[in-house]
């Protein structure tokens, strides 16, 4: 087993109780940054995580916007097939330049994961690009991966991770990879009603369903784990609505050996997100976001003029095309990466009073680590 968490950090890190999170013969912290589409988490950010010996990740979502180069011959062009694939050769240029600059910013600590949605039509060059390029690790999202045994054959270290809501996902994506010869090297269990970003559930009434809760999938999960006889060998990372260390305890507490944060590293200094974005982040109380969307995936939004107009437009029960016209992913570029707070798409898990300051990933870390053991204590003084 190769360590990949830093000398200084190792002190913190065995004092607060944690155990570290196994992937692909390397031990690392079991903390995950969750990819943030459009520019929040790149090379700056997924470096910075992985340097402290935890996993790092890349959005693979139109990277071509953090490289001017890139955007002055892309950004004027008229629609057309020729365009798409100008601005396609251009997010996969800058991916490949994410991808080095991330994994030397880590120092060779923790993993620099690639996060890409099944969902978008450049998926397999994308996934392509970071197995040609070093990620140690893809993580999926968005849709159910089934085809990435075969996309990665020729890349046997590289980690697969499956993102994932439900056990019934779960069992099937572990059936047909066991087919294929290889299983996940992790999976992340990701809560739509609490995550942040697209949300693995039909509609908005279906994310109230009891099969998403944590304490129902990660129990079910594990059982399949023993029927298939691979207990022990796939670890679970719990994502959604978890910001602080007293969240990784409780996730782990139903059996998660790690866990994926998505807003609380939005609002780091190292994100690329707008500073605006930010500050809304640590300002955003009780009851100031709100679940989305029916036909289209659910999403958690931050209340502001664009969640009212969405509300407006399905009150008026619009074609699917209005709502893809008004919801295309330049609202979220709008909110989350030019800070336009107004008419822009900004979303966030459910971590409302859990985020009070943008910090460094250090801090975060530290952080984390401090909470938990401190949770780990008063849990083991509570009498039951
Ligand atoms: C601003 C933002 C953008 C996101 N974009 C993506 C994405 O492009 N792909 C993806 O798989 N998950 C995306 N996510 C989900 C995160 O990777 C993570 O799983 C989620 O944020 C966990 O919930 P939390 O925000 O409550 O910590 C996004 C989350 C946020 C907050």
């Amino acid at each position: 087993m190769k360590h990949l968490i830093p000398d200084h950090i190792l002190g913190l890190f065995k004092s607060s109780g944690l155990k570290p999170l196994q992937i692909k013969g390397r031990e690392i912290l079991p903390i995950v940054q969750g990819g943030m589409g459009v520019g929040v988490s790149a090379h700056k950010l997924a470096g910075a995580v992985a340097k402290l010996g935890g996993v790092g990740t890349i959005s693979s979502i139109d990277l071509r916007r953090l490289h001017p180069d890139l955007m002055k011959k892309t950004q004027y062009l008229l629609p057309s097939d020729h365009s798409k694939a100008v601005i396609n050769s251009a997010n996969i240029e800058a991916l490949k330049r994410e991808i080095q600059l991330a994994k030397s910013e880590s120092d060779g600590n923790g993993l620099i994961a690639v996060n890409v949605m099944r969902a978008v039509k450049e998926y397999t060059s994308y996934v392509e690009c970071s197995l040609e390029n070093g990620a140690d690790a893809i993580v999926v999202g968005a849709g159910l991966p089934l085809d990435l045994p075969d996309l990665a054959a020729d890349y046997p270290d590289t980690a697969l991770i499956p993102i994932l809501s439900e056990s019934r996902g779960i069992n099937l994506l572990l059936k047909k990879w066991e087919k294929k010869g290889r299983l996940p090297d992790a999976i992340v269990i990701e809560n739509p009603r609490w995550a942040g970003g697209h949300l693995g559930a039909s509609n908005v009434e279906d994310l109230n369903n009891e099969k998403f809760n944590f304490d129902v999938v990660i129990p079910q999960t594990l059982e399949i784990f023993k029927s298939m006889g691979v207990e022990g060998k796939i670890p679970l990372i719990a994502a959604g609505g978890i910001a602080t260390g007293r969240g990784m305890l409780a996730a782990m507490t139903l059996g998660a050996d790690g866990v994926q944060m998505g807003s609380r590293f939005a609002a780091s200094t190292e994100s690329s997100a707008h500073d605006e974005f930010k500050r809304t982040i640590v300002e955003t109380g009780e009851g100031d976001t709100q679940l989305t969307l029916k036909e289209l995936a659910p999403v958690r939004l931050i209340k502001n003029k664009f969640y009212n107009d969405v509300q407006e437009l399905y009150a008026k029960c619009p074609s699917k095309e209005d709502l893809e016209n008004l919801l295309g992913k330049r609202r979220a570029k709008r909110g989350m990466f030019e800070g336009d707070l107004v008419e822009g798409e900004l979303e966030i898990g459910q971590i409302a009073g859990l985020i009070h300051d943008i910090l460094p990933v250090e801090t975060i870390v530290d952080n984390i680590m401090t909470e938990f053991n401190f949770a780990k204590n008063e849990l083991s003084n509570f009498e039951f």
